[in-house]
């Protein structure tokens, strides 16, 4: 979490180095198990799916222990998802009685969640989706019913200002579900000049269809352009609510790798997670992040902070992503190759060479803009990603064969 008397500039530089964060996926979808775009998919009658909220109890809800699992993962923030397309608030709202504090649960997850993470020192980012599938107004859109419309916008406008300012500083809004339609629709301009007028060192995702702080790709690791913040949102399994049926999880090495590729390209790697209606993470997701943290306590020099490098692909393994850190080459071995090691391509004269884990060094020898490391252990040393920092005598280059 950035500084509390931080500016904007401060946040971002913040963000930069934070690398990794949590996305949490839960509220009344998390009951049947069936995803978040159930009702929509499904045409459940409103009142059909307010009956979840009966069932919506979470005994097991402890934001305590999600902060202590996101810090385990050595995760830097969470974004919870505090109202999604079905409507449903995980806070209290004054224009809406389909909260959490008006139904069974009859408790603030927001408020919990806030506190939780603030005092754990994790980043606090909170999700919230224009659309609501509950209003004809949002279907109908802005052209055929103007006043049905400015009555959605008004609730919009008013819920993301109780966000603002009901819960202290809040790090991260994460818009979602402004389509079909653009920002004049939802007043996207106003709105976040609201909310940066309440919240003013907040990052702005780019889902209020305005570009604001960073963009967003969804499902894959697509850089953003130099100079532009970005992250990349991924499903843990394949769906992003709690869907018990999906055992499809990433591997540990995947997630890592994903993490990785992520800082190569200075983006961000927002990994999604659908807690049980009761409020547990699945124990699968459970391991795979601690497995993660253990994997980042030994590496995250080689992740957090690391600058852009994508013009540096190509040095070092095939289908790995270097990362660079000042004069500092972090080279990813995901496929260990034995006692040697060839890295090509280097224009900058290498000085040191060490295993990033132990920092244990590794004998070397340069000809010109090749690299031979030796006397290297035959079995990877780390089952995930063994990363090997070769300090150089400036900012790593990469031979250009073109020239
Ligand atoms: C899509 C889905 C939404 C989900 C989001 C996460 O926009 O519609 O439900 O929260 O992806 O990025």
């Amino acid at each position: 979490m950035a500084d509390s008397a931080g500016s904007r500039e401060d946040s971002r530089a913040w963000f930069t180095q934070a690398r990794f964060g949590i996305f949490v996926h839960w509220g009344l979808y998390s009951v049947h198990g069936r995803d978040v775009w159930s009702m929509y998919n499904e045409q459940t009658p409103l009142d059909e799916y307010r009956r979840l909220a009966d069932h919506f109890v979470p005994e097991r809800f402890d934001p305590a222990g999600w902060a202590a699992l996101a810090k385990d993962a050595g995760a830097r923030y969470m974004v919870l998802c505090t109202r999604q397309h079905d409507g449903f608030s995980l806070f209290d709202s004054r224009v809406s009685d389909f909260t959490s504090t008006r139904s069974a649960a009859g408790r603030d997850f927001v408020a919990e969640y806030v506190e939780a993470l603030r005092a754990a020192g994790i980043g606090v980012g909170l999700y919230y989706s224009l659309l609501d599938w509950r209003w004809s107004a949002y279907f109908n859109g802005p052209e055929r019913d103007p006043e049905a419309w400015a009555a959605l916008r008004e609730y919009v406008h008013a819920q993301v200002r109780e966000l603002c300012t009901n819960y202290g500083r809040i790090d991260i809004l994460w818009y979602d579900g402004a389509w079909p339609y653009g920002p004049e629709a939802w007043g996207s301009a106003e709105l976040n000049a609201m909310v940066r007028a309440l919240q003013p060192h907040i990052l702005i995702n780019n889902r209020s269809r305005l570009p604001e702080d960073y963009a967003t790709p969804e499902q894959r690791i697509a850089p953003a352009e130099p100079g532009r913040l970005w992250e990349s949102c991924m499903t843990i399994n394949d769906h992003w609510g709690y869907v018990p049926a999906d055992t499809n999880w990433k591997s540990t090495t995947q997630l890592i790798h994903n993490l990785v590729e992520c800082a190569h390209g200075n983006g961000n790697y927002l990994l999604n997670v659908g807690p049980d209606p009761q409020g547990a993470f699945p124990p699968e997701a459970v391991t795979r992040l601690r497995e993660m943290g253990r994997w980042l306590r030994a590496n995250g020099a080689s992740v957090y902070g690391t600058q852009d490098a994508r013009d540096r692909r190509r040095i070092g393994m095939v289908h790995t992503f270097p990362t660079v850190k000042d004069n500092t080459l972090f080279t990813h071995v995901l496929k260990w190759p034995g006692k040697e090691l060839v890295i090509g391509n280097l224009a900058s004269r290498v000085q040191r060479v060490r295993f990033v884990a132990t920092g244990e060094p590794i004998a070397f020898r340069q000809e010109g803009s090749r690299v031979f490391l030796s006397g290297m252990p035959r079995y990877a040393p780390d089952p995930h990603d063994t990363v090997i920092a070769l300090e150089c005598d400036e900012p790593p280059r990469r031979l250009d064969r073109h020239a």
